[in-house]
């Protein structure tokens, strides 16, 4: 019995060697093997008492998407380079419960209901002020403690193109007015196109400022720094800050400064210069005033290539603002999927929003969402070769 066992193992792992190879050999450029990235069994686990599993979203040119519920985050993101091989594009962990961790909680996450910082977390509505556990220094970050990047979604709806996830953030919730129904839907086509959709709605007034905070390297995760991605930003101004990182309420261009990126260029090339406002995000960590220059119903808002792979990620949006964060603050606390660790400035983050502090700033666009009003956004990522 044993050796017959032992003789069907064998023979198993002969087919599978041997299908292996014929993909390989198969495989045409544009149209890189299909193949599970990620093990769903392994990944799936509980998180206070609640399920949490790994979903997969794929189109015909080999794209996957990996998601998971807990944060509705993305996990894994799988494009194809130049050579037509995928390389997984954003930092995650090999298992969800590893995504329950204070001293990294933002890895592909969701954050909201108020993404980036409120100074001193408070604000006012109506004359009535609301103070907010403050959670980053003396301000809160991306919704406090347990903003909704510790939440267990709801899968509203599932095919292998889209999934919708669902939460309702109970009114007060880290301070937060009103009972916040969220939802979120990632859609993947077949030109390679990772959309966000975003909608609410809050029984009380509220601030909304929903974004995705994935960690891209366009190498790869683990390959090394990012310093030598080319970015281009479509944005002529930025809103310069103070040592606590909330902006001052200026607008300032960013021609003849560190901060210009209207041409492409190394992320590296000036992170050094001596600049108060590198000084003060130990690096970039500035929100960007998009041009608004159009394509489709879209405002153009970033492109960056991986100087390794040539994947090409371009971003468009229908926020007025984008987060460049250059990874300043990774400093090996955790193990990525690939085993690697996560080193100072091995990934950037792009996150198209409105701006850091709105509620307390009256000349950026305004993050109010009232009882009735729908609150709805997207921003695209499509991802192609140089
Ligand atoms: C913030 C950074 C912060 C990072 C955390 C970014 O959106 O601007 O200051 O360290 O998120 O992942």
């Amino acid at each position: 019995m044993k050796r017959k066992m032992k003789y069907i193992g064998m023979v198993s792992i002969l087919f599978v060697v041997l299908g292996c190879q014929q993909k390989n050999a198969t495989k045409a450029k544009d149209e890189p093997a299909m193949t599970m990235h990620m093990d769903s069994n392994a990944f799936a686990g509980k998180i206070n008492d609640q399920e949490v599993h790994l979903f997969e979203l794929k189109n015909k040119r080999g794209v996957h998407a990996y998601l998971t519920n807990f944060g509705a985050r993305i996990v894994g993101l799988w494009v194809p380079d130049k050579q037509g091989n995928l390389r997984d594009v954003v930092l995650g962990f090999a298992k969800a419960t590893d995504y329950n961790n204070p001293a990294e909680p933002y890895f592909g996450t969701i954050v909201g209901p108020f993404g980036n910082r409120i100074a001193k977390g408070t604000f006012q509505l109506d004359g009535q002020s609301y103070q907010l556990p403050v959670n980053n220094g003396s301000n809160t970050l991306h919704g406090g403690f347990n903003g909704v990047h510790f939440a267990n979604w709801t899968v509203k709806s599932k095919n292998d193109s889209s999934i919708t996830f669902a939460y309702t953030l109970p009114d007060r919730s880290e301070g937060f007015p009103g009972n916040i129904a969220m939802e979120v839907t990632y859609g993947l086509n077949e030109e390679n196109e990772l959309t966000i959709a975003y909608q609410a709605q809050s029984d009380k007034k509220t601030v909304i400022n929903l974004t995705n905070h994935a960690y891209f390297n366009l190498n790869g995760e683990g390959s090394g720094s990012i310093l030598n991605h080319q970015i281009r930003l479509f944005a002529d101004e930025f809103t310069p800050v103070d040592s606590t990182l909330i902006p001052t309420g200026k607008l300032e261009k960013v021609i003849g400064t560190p901060f210009d990126f209207t041409v492409k260029k190394a992320i590296g090339r000036d992170i050094n210069a001596n600049d108060r406002q590198l000084f003060y995000g130990k690096g970039y960590d500035h929100n960007f005033v998009l041009n608004k220059q159009k394509e489709g119903g879209w405002y153009k808002a970033a492109q960056v290539t991986g100087d390794q792979s040539g994947i090409v990620m371009d971003i468009l949006t229908e926020e007025p603002g984008i987060q460049f964060y250059s990874g300043n603050f990774m400093n090996e606390k955790v193990q990525l999927k690939n085993g690697k660790k996560d080193s100072f400035r091995t990934a950037f983050c792009l996150e198209p929003q409105h701006f850091p502090d709105s509620p307390n700033q009256s000349n950026f666009p305004s993050t109010v969402l009232i009882p009735g009003q729908i609150y709805k956004t997207k921003s695209l990522y499509r991802f192609s070769v140089y």
